[in-house]
């Protein structure tokens, strides 16, 4: 039988019989690689087939038995809160993120609490025994029920963990284990996907709880965790800025749980320590009386979370003015200063415009549409918001502000946290008990925020 070849994407998994310069699908240049199929390992490979041929049957579905869906707690709520209420028996989850962003310290500190539930084996592909016990020392871990293993050979690792037979497996990470009867080199898309298809077919047959660690590498020089994210049943984003200590943990994919939920951690000398109450830390710091800040309220899942953001607008020295975003979309901040241009007539297209999210956070929802716009307002008319004034709300193309989810939450998060002001839509908020000290301003339009906020007519 021929080898089929194909080629892959590394980074969006996009598969073709031809080869291109640039990825049709993503549009990233010189990453589309050769991958060829090995021939028994492969689930469509005859061996795999006998198989499946003596053991699967279709069934009605009411006659397969489910016993209660058995979860393991990691310990670490904010980690059990994304994987939807702790790790499935079986499942397979793909952690990652950039490297050194804290992806082996949050699986490491996660074997703590697991290891009394479960036999866990902890293999690493990059570090020693060594290294991972003085790293187990720093992060306060002395679980004798903790297997470590150092290997980077998958059938080794198979072996081991056939003969170990743990409960979780954790492999850290996917681009330092290969397959030896493979002749591309560990990390390739061959490798990672062949790698990743074994330990998922040994996952759902010995219903093991397998975690892998996926690096990302915006040069493609690592085959993407983007490639596995269709075979496996949950996958976790570590992200945040290398020099912010604020890390935030995502769910792209769940299938036993949402995967709106996030969980926050701050990154410490002694490992990762959850952050209960994000809105708190991420205003911690906040300028009281400078222009070009405005409080946003964002759901993340059920959480409601305030954030605050900076803009900076100055006289551009060039012909063009600069735009830059950090932490929103760069394309509906161009969007949102033209409607303040033309509904308000804020003139900002001799302007250079920054708009910058602190504390590392990513926010795209259509909520916080509103405080950009009030954060640049109040940047170009160099006038800070009053004290206690948060705000958020979908903006419109004609500058109408159309209604979001959950305003009641986002009103008793901005109560809890002692603000005083909220500027929002007109929309129905429920019924919630708001006390005297603090006032919802609800308005049609942009322009009657921005006179709202800062007490002008517009
Ligand atoms: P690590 O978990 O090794 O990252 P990844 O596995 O995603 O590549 O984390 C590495 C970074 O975390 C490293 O730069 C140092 C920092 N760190 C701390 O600040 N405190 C700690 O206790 C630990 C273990 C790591
Ligand atoms: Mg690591």
């Amino acid at each position: 039988m021929k080898q089929k070849t194909t080629f892959l994407c590394s980074e969006c998994g996009y598969e073709s019989a031809k080869w291109y310069g640039k990825c049709p699908s993503c549009g990233a240049w010189n990453t589309m690689e050769e991958f060829k199929e090995a021939k028994d390992t492969h689930p469509r490979g005859t061996l795999a087939r006998q198989e499946r041929r003596t053991k699967n049957k279709p069934l009605e579905i009411s006659a397969i038995r489910t016993t209660e869906e058995l979860r393991f707690h990691t310990g670490i709520s904010e980690l059990d809160r994304v994987l939807g209420g702790g790790a499935v028996r079986g499942s397979f989850v793909l952690v990652g993120g950039e490297p050194g962003i804290g992806k082996s310290t949050l699986l490491l500190q996660m074997c703590q609490e697991m290891c009394r539930q479960a036999k866990v084996l902890y293999v690493s592909g990059e570090e020693s025994l060594r290294q991972i016990r003085l790293r187990a020392d720093r992060l306060h871990i002395s679980s004798p029920a903790l297997f470590v293993l150092a290997e980077t050979d998958l059938e080794e690792i198979i072996e081991e963990t056939g003969l170990l037979q743990p409960d979780v497996l954790i492999v850290d990470s996917i681009q330092t284990i290969y397959k030896s009867d493979l002749t591309s080199a560990p990390g390739n898309t061959t490798q990672i996907k062949e790698c990743a298809m074994t330990l998922m077919q040994y996952a759902k047959r010995h219903n093991v709880t397998i975690f892998i660690v996926g690096h990302v590498n915006k040069e493609g020089t690592l085959a993407g965790p983007k490639i596995l994210e269709h075979m496996v049943d949950c996958v976790l984003y570590f992200e945040g800025e290398r020099q912010v200590s604020f890390r935030c943990l995502r769910a792209a994919k769940n299938r036993f749980g949402s995967t709106n939920e996030i969980g926050v951690f701050e990154m410490s000398d002694c490992g990762l320590i959850e952050v209960p109450n994000p809105s708190a830390a991420m205003l911690s710091g906040h300028p009281m009386d400078a222009s070009g800040n405005c409080i946003a309220c964002t759901m993340e899942g059920s959480r409601p979370i305030l954030a605050e953001i900076q803009a900076l607008v100055t006289k551009t020295a060039y012909g063009t003015p600069r735009r830059m975003a950090a932490g929103i979309d760069y394309n509906r901040m161009v969007l949102l200063l033209a409607i303040l241009e033309k509904r308000v007539g804020l003139y900002l297209s001799s302007s250079d415009t920054y708009v910058n999210v602190i504390g590392g956070m990513r926010l795209d929802e259509p909520a916080i549409d509103l405080p950009i716009a009030l954060a640049v307002a109040s940047s170009y008319r160099d006038q800070p918001l009053p004290e206690g004034v948060m705000a958020f709300g979908e903006v419109g193309l004609t500058g109408e502000l159309r209604a979001v989810t959950a305003a009641s939450q986002r009103i008793q998060e901005a109560i809890r946290l002692g603000f005083s002001t909220c500027i929002m839509p007109k929309q129905d908020i429920g019924r919630i008990k708001i006390p005297d000290t603090f006032r919802v301003i609800q308005v049609n339009n942009i322009a009657q925020a921005i006179g709202a906020a800062f007490g002008v007519k517009q």
